[in-house]
């Protein structure tokens, strides 16, 4: 038995953190960590010691402390489909609450690379938005989003807290997006994503690029969407071929 010894932000501590961590990912959601009498003693730490890196991790949303019944490991994921839905929509049919959090707003002209995504020209004016996406307030994903005027002029960045985009475009502009593009690829969590996300940094997330269309034609949006590893699963469903 290896024995971890004391002390708040030390390499000690980072290890017995680690250890759960560890110890976290073999578990299944919902499934319970051992006593903490017995959890103390095989990691060889005290119980104080182990409860407040246990602490830690509760903050984090990693583990749920259920009083008289113990730590369990925090929710399942979200499996995901490749499809052009809208945040709100997927966590709703999950009976989740969706909730937006803007976190920074501004304007500028598309510029050339931009202006190509969108398919508008170079000197359309774009609203960028970035949002905290959450379900049940738990931070799931982070959306850096992307509007030209051409689509939804007037648009803000307050309108969009709380808010469902997909609605708005459907019912305040009256142009419901139809269809898009999007790709997925592997990606470590940066510092600034990994605290807005409340994971650790270098966590794994899913890296998401949509480009949607609206019913009217237009571009509607550019989003670069970071989703937290630990809670999304991307499911494909697959077609005879050709
Ligand atoms: C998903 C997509 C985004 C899209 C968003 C709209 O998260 N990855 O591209 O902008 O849904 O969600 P809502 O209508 O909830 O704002």
């Amino acid at each position: 038995m290896t024995t971890v010894q004391n002390g708040p932000g030390s390499a000690k501590q980072e290890l017995l953190r680690a250890r759960l961590e560890g110890m976290i990912a073999g578990l299944v959601p919902g499934e319970p960590l051992p006593a903490e009498r017995d959890l103390a003693r095989d990691l060889g730490v005290a119980r104080m010691t182990l409860r407040r890196a246990v602490d830690g991790l509760v903050e984090e949303k990693r583990l749920i402390r259920r009083r008289g019944s113990g730590t369990f490991v925090a929710g399942a994921k979200v499996s995901q489909r490749l499809a052009a839905t809208s945040f709100s929509a997927d966590m709703r049919a999950r009976g989740l609450r969706p909730g937006s959090h803007t976190v920074e707003s501004r304007r500028f002209p598309a510029g050339m690379m931009l202006a190509a995504l969108l398919d508008v020209p170079p000197q359309t004016d774009v609203l960028f938005v970035r949002r905290l996406r959450l379900a049940d307030d738990v931070p799931m994903a982070l959306e850096d989003l992307h509007v030209p005027a051409t689509v939804a002029p007037g648009l803000t960045g307050e309108d969009l807290e709380s808010a469902s985009f997909y609605d708005l475009l459907a019912r305040r502009f009256d142009d419901p997006v139809v269809a898009g593009t999007q790709t997925v690829e592997p990606a470590l969590a940066g510092a600034d994503e990994a605290a807005l996300l409340g994971v650790p940094e270098g966590s794994p997330v899913f890296l998401f690029e949509r480009t949607s269309r609206v019913r009217s034609g237009g571009v509607a949006e550019f989003v670069r969407s970071t989703y937290r590893g630990d809670r999304y699963r991307i499911v494909v469903d697959i077609f005879p071929p050709d």
